[in-house]
């Protein structure tokens, strides 16, 4: 059985102020047709698999099924970043249908054109190798937001693995470009088994014993927020990649919304009510009832939402997270 897990439980701290611990980044919808960035994710898996589940942290669980009508709702017992949540919902789901098969899908994605045929490819390589699998894209900037694949051998569809780097510096992540490095889109799949086992010789080796002795809140005690990414794939032997050659972007931070929104003559990205007069290659972004009038400026992003404001060089919008976690210790 196909299953596909979206993530929908972080809180999307480099897109202050449009996400908020209220409002995360997966509720919130930067297209003109309203959608939520949970509601479209959902919408381009759900003919891919069998089953589609969300899976989320508590504080948000009773919000999921406005977004996601038709898929089941899985609840982590608390919000500890990925690696703990996919832990989770790899225990949760190992008994669900014969062979089951998870395709995990991050909600802060956007990606051009269907891609069920590389899905189905991920889950095949996961069920025939029971390795994990993980799509990788052909890197086109030295993005210091994203993990990279060190691709191996090829067989046949798939390329083994000889190394995994989440998030390097800027440095870094230029020569891994020039060594010919895959960007990890986030998107996985794997057998339960597999992710149980690959994660039993990991600091997450606690929380794996604690859910086979059915203590859940125990389990989650015992770790640390981790990624999957940190946590597993990095120190994992048996990694595998599938290419995905489709135009993709994590909207993650602003400077994502110039490269996938529609830009004036001027190359600036406008979201409500906003006005430019001479003004260049900005992301402006006017949230509910706020206003943006902005004259003679370049290479910014402006946000408004809620009365907060956030001015910032639109190069630099991966500072963000330091805007927010200054905020949260006044
Ligand atoms: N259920 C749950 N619980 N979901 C979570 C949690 C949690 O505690 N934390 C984050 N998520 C969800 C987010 O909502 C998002 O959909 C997904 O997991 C990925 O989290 P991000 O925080 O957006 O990760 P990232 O973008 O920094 O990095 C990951 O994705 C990149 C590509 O987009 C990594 O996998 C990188 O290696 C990768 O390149
Ligand atoms: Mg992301």
């Amino acid at each position: 059985m196909q299953i596909a897990v979206v993530l929908a439980g972080g809180v999307g701290t480099r897109m202050y102020p449009a996400s908020s611990d209220e409002c995360p980044k997966q509720f919130l919808s930067f297209g003109e047709d309203g959608m939520s960035l949970l509601s479209r994710t959902v919408q381009r898996v759900e003919n891919a698999v069998d089953a589609v589940y969300v899976l989320t942290r508590p504080e948000y669980a009773d919000r999921i099924s406005e977004h996601a009508p038709d898929a089941t709702v899985l609840t982590e017992p608390q919000g500890k970043d990925t690696g703990p949540a996919l832990v989770y919902a790899a225990h949760r789901l190992r008994d669900v249908g014969s062979d089951p098969v998870l395709l995990c899908v991050p909600s802060d994605h956007y990606v051009g054109h269907s891609f069920a045929s590389i899905s189905q490819r991920a889950m095949n390589v996961a069920q025939e190798t029971n390795e994990l699998v993980t799509l990788g894209i052909e890197p086109t900037r030295a993005a210091t937001g994203y993990g990279y694949i060190n691709p191996d051998e090829k067989r046949g569809d798939h390329f083994t693995v000889d190394g995994f780097h989440e998030k390097p510096d800027p440095e870094t992540a230029s020569q891994y470009i020039y060594d010919g490095f895959y960007w990890n889109a986030g998107v996985f799949s794997w057998t339960p088994e597999a992710l149980l086992d690959a994660a039993r010789d990991t600091e997450l080796r606690p929380l794996v014993e604690a859910l086979q002795s059915g203590n859940e809140q125990e389990g989650f005690d015992a770790v640390e927020s981790v990624s999957i990414d940190h946590a597993v794939l990095e120190s994992t032997d048996g990694l595998r990649m599938v290419t995905a050659d489709v135009p993709w972007d994590d909207l993650g931070s602003w400077d994502a919304l110039r490269r996938v929104c529609d830009t004036d003559e001027n190359g600036t990205v406008a979201l409500g009510d906003v006005l430019t007069i001479d003004t260049d290659d900005c992301v402006i972004a006017a949230g509910d009832e706020s206003q943006i009038s902005a004259v003679g400026v370049s290479e910014l992003t402006i946000a408004a939402y809620d009365g907060r404001v956030l001015v910032v060089p639109t190069d630099e919008t991966q500072r963000v997270r330091d805007v927010v976690d200054e905020r949260s210790e006044r």
